[in-house]
């Protein structure tokens, strides 16, 4: 799959079962995302990889901070996928690069990765939501005080309905321009 058909073709995926891919897999393709952008390569990220009944604990972490009506339905939320792999930004605190250029890099990985799995065959989704403020999953994962989630990439195979659509290439005008230094003003 040439880089620009897998761009296109890669969608969140929302269905997603077994199998997933192993630690051995998962780090082989990490190798390939770590080689995203990386002012100063520092690496401010680290991954932690969820799967079957540790998922569970997490999800009843998060539950523990809701009322008692929505415990099951949050629970739930770290079981849809056979492969919860959480985000965690790690930022080189005092750094000279600055902390959002390495929020920056943890993210390229992260879109790298699922790029790759794509290509692999394999389906994802990057989720946010209560976990990345959940200071009861923190504590359960073991972040340092300088660590923060960004989220998690629920990963496995595709399931459920047809591959969602490829993404069109759409009208970019309002997104782009070329400085022109004729049009710059009066003085400069
Ligand atoms: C930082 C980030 C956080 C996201 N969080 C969620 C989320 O919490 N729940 C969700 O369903 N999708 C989440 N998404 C997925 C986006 O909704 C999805 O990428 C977008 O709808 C475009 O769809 P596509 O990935 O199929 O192109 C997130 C994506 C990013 C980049």
């Amino acid at each position: 799959m040439d880089v620009m058909t897998a761009v296109l073709t890669r969608r969140s995926r929302h269905v997603l079962r077994e199998p997933a891919p192993g630690d051995a897999e998962f780090a082989y393709l990490l190798g390939g995302a770590a080689a995203a952008p990386d002012h100063g390569n520092i690496r401010p990220w680290r991954w932690i990889l969820l799967r079957g009944e540790d998922r569970e604990a997490l999800g009843a972490s998060l539950a523990s901070e809701v009322p008692p009506e929505q415990r099951d339905r949050v629970a739930g939320k770290t079981l849809r996928a056979p492969l919860m792999a959480a985000l965690v930004f790690r930022p080189a605190v005092g750094h000279k690069v600055p902390e959002w250029e390495q929020m920056a890099a943890a993210s390229s990985v992260a879109y790298g990765l699922m790029l790759l799995l794509h290509a692999r065959g394999y389906g994802s989704i990057w989720r946010t939501g209560r976990l990345c403020e959940s200071p009861a999953a923190y504590e359960l994962l073991g972040l340092a005080p300088e660590e923060r989630l960004l989220g998690s990439l629920d990963i496995g195979t595709p399931g459920g309905p047809e591959a969602p659509a490829r993404r069109r290439i759409g009208d970019l005008a309002d997104h782009v321009t070329t400085f022109t230094s004729r049009h710059a003003p009066a003085g400069v």
